[in-house]
């Protein structure tokens, strides 16, 4: 079968992994698949450390980049960023919501040294959720000649951005959740789309995968390759993709529960305790809809009398630095972090090695009985 990605690219497994950690990318990328830094998180400098990382390690394989450009944005923090804090954009009201919320759970504040840190590090990272956010971290990127793609999420990289990417060679790509994203995606020059449903972890919308891939294909008119995502932890999931005309898969979730994830011990223990419905979809984390673990934090947020979500990057600033003090406090009832329905299927902690091994043994099984169907 023809994969257009595979011939461009020259990796060995279809395998695409979405993750911020770069252990994870590394391991992937090494191990056949193609790994994808999820950056949005990341201050420039940041940024610039973590892919000098994975440069050292990736031999001369690709990998590739993915970050946030929004359609719908705060204007006023993008144009604040790096001159004021953007936690003074925040409203009081929002504010004292989750430090009223945070007192009456007993969670602690966070020691003086460490909340400084969070802070910037936040302030920083969670600046880079705008389109000139995006620019200063492709910036960076550019001094990376192994990363051989740019994955744009929640819109269409704008003009100038393709421009810039082209010009250098990048195979770029996008997020999309319905088949007019993808038209729109297509027309402003993307080379392929990542069709995500909605059972997957992140920003995500209300079409399933199995529905959504075809319809993507269709509006693309098989023009440029479809990557499927959204529910994909094994190798007969990605039997499938390939059966609806998927180039390949794009996982995100699967990678929290291996021993290369950033995530700390009583994170993963949160993920490996959940059912496939604690994946819920939720605004808190970055104003947009995001499919998330489910936790007494999230769902006040849905409550009568909270306040109203706050456009990216501002309600995004807020969350994560309530989640830092959950996460210190080691609360399970009120930590939210994105995970998809898959997540139902995470039990104990594995390696980036052992997933790649298992579905990719698990698709061959599945293509071999396929086969042998007499239909
Ligand atoms: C923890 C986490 C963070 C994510 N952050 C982003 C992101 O910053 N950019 C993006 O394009 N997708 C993001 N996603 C979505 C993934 O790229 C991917 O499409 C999704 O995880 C696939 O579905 P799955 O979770 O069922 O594997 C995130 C997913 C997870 C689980």
């Amino acid at each position: 079968m023809a994969n257009r990605l595979k011939d461009r690219l020259g990796f060995e497994s279809p395998i695409f992994a979405f993750s911020h950690c770069r252990d994870v990318v590394a391991e992937v990328t090494k191990a056949g698949g193609f790994g994808v830094l999820g950056a949005s998180t990341f201050s420039p400098e940041q940024l610039e450390v973590e892919l000098a990382w994975i440069d050292e390690r990736v031999g001369e394989r690709p990998y590739g980049v993915d970050v946030i450009i929004p359609v719908k944005y705060d204007r006023e923090a993008e144009a604040a960023f790096g001159q004021r804090d953007l936690h003074d954009l925040i409203p009081d009201a929002h504010k004292d919501f989750m430090e009223r919320f945070l007192a009456d759970e007993g969670v602690p504040e966070l020691p003086p040294d460490e909340r400084r840190r969070v802070h910037a590090e936040i302030a920083a990272g969670r600046g880079g959720m705008t389109p000139d956010g995006a620019r200063r971290l492709l910036e960076v990127v550019a001094r990376h000649p192994k990363v051989r793609v740019v994955v744009s999420a929640l819109g269409a990289p704008p003009a100038d951005v393709v421009a810039e990417l082209r010009a250098r060679d990048i195979v770029i790509g996008a997020m999309c959740g319905k088949p007019k994203h993808a038209v729109r995606q297509r027309a402003a020059g993307v080379d392929f789309v990542v069709a995500q449903g909605t059972e997957a972890g992140g920003h995500t919308g209300d079409i399933s995968t199995l529905v959504l891939v075809p319809q993507v294909i269709d509006a693309v008119e098989n023009a440029i390759p479809v990557l499927a995502a959204g529910g994909f932890a094994r190798g007969s999931q990605i039997a499938a993709a390939l059966a609806l005309g998927a180039e390949g898969v794009w996982c995100g979730t699967v990678w929290l529960g291996t021993r290369e994830s950033e995530l700390t011990p009583f994170e993963k223990q949160a993920y490996f305790a959940a059912e496939a419905e604690d994946a819920v979809r939720r605004r808190c984390r970055t104003g947009k809809t995001v499919r998330m673990l489910k936790s007494r934090l999230s769902e006040a947020w849905e409550a009568p009398g909270a306040p109203p979500y706050l456009d990216p990057p501002l309600q995004g600033v807020l969350f994560n630095e309530v989640t830092a003090r959950v996460i210190r406090a080691e609360r399970a009832d009120l930590y939210s972090f994105p995970a998809g329905q898959v997540v139902g299927a995470m039990h104990e902690e594995t390696s980036v090695r052992q997933v790649m091994y298992d579905m990719q043994s698990e698709l061959a099984d599945t293509l071999e009985r396929l086969g042998a169907l007499k239909l």
